[in-house]
C-alpha cells in the first residue's frame, strides 16, 4: 500500500483530534485531546504545523507526526498511527519525514520522551538512530504532605542551608534559574520556553543562601491538586545540600497551598530531585526515556 504524506497545516483541527485520540487511544496514561487542548499544546511546545506530517490512506488521515522548533532544537511533539493502521510502515515512513524536514530547516538535534514500557516506540526510534539520555518520572502524591521539616545534612553546611530564605518571586525573575541550575536542560515541556508560556497559571520560589538564588521550584495549583513544573538547585552545591533546599522549597509549597494530592511530570530520576520527591512522599507512577538524535556536529 502507498501512503501519501501531507503537512498538518493542511488538515482540520476536528478531523486531527480524531486521528491523534485513535492512534493514543490504548495509550499507558491519559492524553486525549479537545481541539483546544490540541490547539494549547500547538503554542504551548512550539509545534510547526508547516514542519509536521499526516500520512493518508486514500484520503483517509492514518497517522501524524508534530514537529517542534527552538532555534536548532527540534522536538517530537507527539506521533502515533490509527490502531488498525499499525505495523504497517506508516510510523517510520512519518518519522523519516519528520527528520527529514528537521534536516532541511538545518536543526542540530531532536529529541522525544517515551514512555518506558512502549517498547514499540523505542523499537521505531533506536532504528532511527536516536539514544536514550536519561530516565525521566511521573510521580504522584496521595496523601496529606509531611508536617516536618527537612533534617538536612547534618554538618556545617547544613547548618547553613538552615538559613535559606524562601520566598516567591515573579516568575520571569525565576525562569533564568532553569538554565542556570540545571546540568542537562529539563524535558521539552518543563524548560524556561515552555513554562514561560504558562506564567499566569504557575508561581515560583527560591530558597536564597547568602542573598544569592540556591534553589528554585515553579508549580500551579488545580482543582485536582497541586502541579509541580519543576524545580532545581544550584550545581555548586553537593547533592545532598542539593536535595535539602528542593525539600525545604517543596515543603513550603505545602505550606502555602496546602493540597492532598499533587503530581510531578518528568523529573529526572536518580539525582537529588528524585530524592527530594521521595522525602515529600511523593511516588514514581510512570518512567519515560528521553531520546536524542544529533542531526549534526557544530
Ligand atoms: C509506535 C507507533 C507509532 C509505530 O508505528 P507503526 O506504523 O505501527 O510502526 P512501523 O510499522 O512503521 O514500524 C517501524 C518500526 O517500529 C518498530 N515497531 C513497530 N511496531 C512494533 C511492534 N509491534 N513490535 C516491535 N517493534 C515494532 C520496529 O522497529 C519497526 O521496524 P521493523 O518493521 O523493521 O521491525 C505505533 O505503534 C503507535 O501509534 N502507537 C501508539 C501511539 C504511540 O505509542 N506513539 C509514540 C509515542 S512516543
Amino acid at each position: 500500500m502507498e501512503y501519501e504524506v501531507g503537512r498538518v497545516s493542511g488538515i482540520d483541527l476536528e478531523v486531527l483530534v480524531e486521528l491523534f485520540n485513535d492512534a493514543y487511544s490504548n495509550y499507558y496514561i491519559d492524553v486525549q485531546v479537545s481541539p483546544d487542548r490540541l490547539r494549547n499544546l500547538i503554542e504551548r511546545e512550539d509545534i510547526h504545523v508547516d514542519n509536521s506530517f499526516v500520512a493518508y490512506e486514500g484520503r483517509r488521515p492514518v497517522g501524524v507526526v508534530f514537529l517542534g522548533v527552538r532555534g536548532r532544537r527540534g522536538y517530537i511533539c507527539g506521533m502515533g498511527v490509527r490502531q488498525s493502521r499499525q505495523r504497517r510502515g506508516i510510523g517510520e515512513l512519518l518519522m523519516r519525514r519528520a527528520l527529514d524536514e528537521a534536516g532541511r530547516l538545518g536543526l542540530d538535534s531532536v529529541q522525544l520522551e517515551v514512555v518506558e514500557a512502549n517498547s514499540r516506540a523505542i523499537a521505531l526510534y533506536s532504528k532511527l538512530g536516536f539514544v536514550s539520555i536519561r530516565d525521566l518520572g511521573l510521580w504522584e502524591r496521595n496523601e496529606p504532605a509531611p508536617w516536618e521539616e527537612p533534617a538536612g545534612p547534618a554538618d556545617a553546611v547544613g547548618a547553613a542551608l538552615s538559613g535559606a530564605r524562601v520566598g516567591a518571586l515573579r516568575l520571569a525573575c525565576v525562569l533564568p534559574l532553569v538554565d542556570a541550575f540545571n546540568e542537562i536542560r529539563p524535558c521539552w515541556q518543563n524548560e524556561a520556553l515552555s513554562l514561560a508560556k504558562l506564567s499566569d497559571r504557575f508561581v515560583g520560589y527560591v530558597a536564597q543562601l547568602s542573598s544569592s538564588a540556591a534553589a528554585y521550584i515553579v508549580f500551579g495549583d488545580s482543582p485536582s491538586g497541586l502541579y509541580i513544573a519543576d524545580f532545581a538547585a544550584s550545581s555548586r552545591l553537593g547533592a545532598a545540600e542539593r536535595q535539602t533546599l528542593c525539600e525545604t522549597l517543596l515543603s513550603a509549597v505545602d505550606r502555602g497551598v496546602p493540597r492532598v494530592a499533587a503530581r510531578a511530570f518528568n523529573i529526572p530520576l536518580g539525582g537529588y530531585q528524585e530524592a527530594a520527591l521521595r522525602a515529600r512522599r511523593f511516588d514514581l507512577t510512570l518512567t519515560q526515556q528521553e531520546m536524542v538524535l544529533c542531526l549534526r556536529w557544530r
